[in-house]
């Protein structure tokens, strides 16, 4: 099954999914910059910021350099301000710790003031192409209606298990990793949706336990009141 589902995914992702979005190059610093750019906010809002924030910060150095006042002032709008203050602390870290050179690897840049597990992973497949499994709301709600997994993703016990899952169907070869971790977002982000998911456009459809079994309204099971 895992390496079925890696590949209709890829196959899925080539065919349909976002080619075209500024970030998907292999610079560490323009991904991670969209990366939190993207933890709470959607692509469409996302978009003319990034590109602000590329012209007059073009690489990491330049945002270290910045004073924090300018960095909020051009975040403003976007919400969520912490994520702000966290991406200069990290830029600066970047510089003085990491030499002004990005880490590869998830150990390292989950170091980073807001980078956590997924989005560490999310750095490291996108700019290097290594495997490692992201695990975000979109990528939890996938893995629980196709695998069937019932049980509240905001319990340890159960997002620990997604987070086994998800490492178990990389595929095999980690060229596809940026591919691959595309897709699952984009799966997630559109037919795999919350409330009316286009099952019939869905490349798992055959092997997905909730439309097999109709239960799409019930997974992923909602926190428990
Ligand atoms: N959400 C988080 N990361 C994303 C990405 N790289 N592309 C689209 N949506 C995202």
């Amino acid at each position: 099954m895992a390496r079925e589902f890696a590949e209709k995914l890829l196959d899925w992702q080539r065919q349909h999914g976002r080619h075209n979005l500024p970030w998907q190059v292999s610079d560490p610093y323009r991904v991670w910059l969209s990366e939190i750019m993207l933890q709470q906010t959607q692509v469409s809002s996302v978009l003319v910021y990034y590109a602000r924030f590329i012209e007059r910060f073009p690489d990491v150095r330049t945002l270290a350099q910045a004073s924090v006042d300018e960095v909020l002032t051009l975040w403003s709008g976007l919400g969520y301000y912490s994520r702000a203050r966290n991406l200069h602390k990290a830029a600066i870290m970047v510089c003085e710790e990491f030499g002004g050179t990005f880490p590869e690897q998830p150990a390292q840049l989950i170091r980073l003031p807001g980078v956590g597990r997924s989005t560490a992973a999310a750095i490291s497949a996108f700019a290097f192409s290594r495997r490692h499994a992201i695990l975000d709301g979109n990528v939890k709600r996938v893995l629980a209606r196709v695998f069937g997994i019932a049980g509240w993703p905001g319990e340890k016990k159960i997002e620990n298990s997604m987070w086994q899952l998800a490492e178990s169907l990389l595929p095999a070869s980690a060229d596809d990793m940026p591919a691959y971790t595309q897709g699952i977002m984009d799966l997630g982000a559109t037919l795999c949706s919350r409330g009316k998911p286009s099952c019939e456009h869905c490349p798992m459809r055959q092997g997905c336990m909730a439309y097999l079994e109709a239960r799409t309204s019930e997974l992923p099971t909602a926190r428990p009141k």
